[in-house]
C-alpha cells in the first residue's frame, strides 16, 4: 500500500481541465519529485492532493483510505503536510509562538522541543519575530511548524525557489532528513537536476500530463529530459 496515490486524477480551477489524468504514487520512506516548465501544472497537482483546487475528478488515496472527496482539513489531520513556497511562517510571530499556533497536536511544548532537536539555529531565536529571519532560518522554520503534528507525507512546492544558492543545499539536506524521521516527501521542484539527485523517483509534467517518470537516476541520464527540462541547474 503506497503512502499517496493518485489515479485518473483531472480537474482545474473551472470547467477547463488543468490535470488532464494524472498517475502517481508515493511509498513509505521515499522522496518523490515532480519537476516540468512553467505552467505544467505542479502547483494545480499539489493543490488537487491538498484539497485546495476547486474542482478534482479521479482516485487520490492517503495510506489506502480514499481521500478525495475529504476537506483540506481532513487531510491535514490525517497527516497530509504542506509547506507553501510563499507564506509559508507569521512574519510578526516570533518563531517560538510560530510552532505553538499548529492545530491539533498533543502535548504541543514537548514535540516543539521534540522537532527543534533537527533544527539548533531556531533554538537562538525562538523569541525573534520570524520577519527577522532570514530566508534559509525561515525555511528552516516552515519545514519545523510542518513537522509539528508529525505528519505522514510532506508535500513541498517549490521549496528553495525563494533562496540564494547558497541556501540551496541546506534545503535539500533538511529534505534529505525526513524519510528517516518516518516522513515520505512530495518534492516540486525547479531545481530538477539537485531534487532528482537526493530523490528516489520522479515525474516529468508537461501541459497538465506526465510525460515521463522512473527512478531518478534514469531521469537524470535520459537525453530527452536534459534537453526539454532540467534546465541549467
Ligand atoms: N487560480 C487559478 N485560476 C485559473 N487558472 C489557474 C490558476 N492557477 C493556475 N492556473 C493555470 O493552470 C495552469 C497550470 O498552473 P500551475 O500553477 O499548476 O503551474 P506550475 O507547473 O506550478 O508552474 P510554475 O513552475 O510557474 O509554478 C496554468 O495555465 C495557469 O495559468
Ligand atoms: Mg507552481
Amino acid at each position: 500500500m503506497s503512502c499517496l496515490s493518485m489515479q485518473g486524477v483531472r480537474g482545474g480551477y473551472s470547467e477547463v481541465d488543468i490535470l488532464h489524468g494524472i498517475d502517481l504514487r508515493l511509498e513509505e520512506g521515499e522522496i518523490v519529485t515532480i519537476a516540468g516548465t512553467n505552467g505544467a501544472g505542479k502547483s494545480t497537482l499539489v493543490k488537487s492532493l491538498l484539497g485546495l483546487l476547486p474542482r478534482v475528478e479521479g482516485a487520490i488515496e492517503l495510506s489506502g483510505q480514499p481521500i478525495t472527496a475529504w476537506s483540506a482539513e481532513r487531510r491535514f489531520e490525517a497527516g497530509l503536510a504542506y509547506v507553501p513556497q510563499v507564506a509559508n511562517v507569521f512574519p510578526s510571530l516570533t518563531v517560538r509562538e510560530n510552532l505553538l499556533v499548529v492545530r491539533g497536536v498533543k502535548a504541543l511544548r514537548q514535540r516543539m522541543d521534540a522537532v527543534l532537536a533537527d533544527f539548533p539555529a531556531l533554538v537562538e531565536r525562538l523569541g525573534q519575530p520570524a520577519g527577522q529571519l532570514s530566508g534559509g532560518e525561515r525555511q528552516q522554520l516552515a519545514f519545523a511548524r510542518a513537522l509539528m503534528p508529525s505528519p505522514k507525507v510532506m508535500v513541498l512546492d517549490e521549496p528553495t525557489a525563494a533562496l540564494a544558492p547558497s541556501l540551496v543545499a541546506r534545503v535539500f539536506e533538511m529534505v534529505q532528513a525526513l524519510p528517516a524521521a518516518g516522513v515520505a516527501v512530495l518534492m516540486v521542484e525547479q531545481r530538477a537536476r539537485q531534487a532528482l539527485q537526493i530523490s528516489d523517483r520522479g515525474y516529468i509534467l508537461d501541459q497538465g500530463r506526465c510525460v515521463l517518470d522512473g527512478a531518478a537516476g534514469e531521469l537524470l541520464a535520459n537525453p530527452r529530459m536534459t534537453q526539454l527540462y532540467l534546465g541549467g541547474h
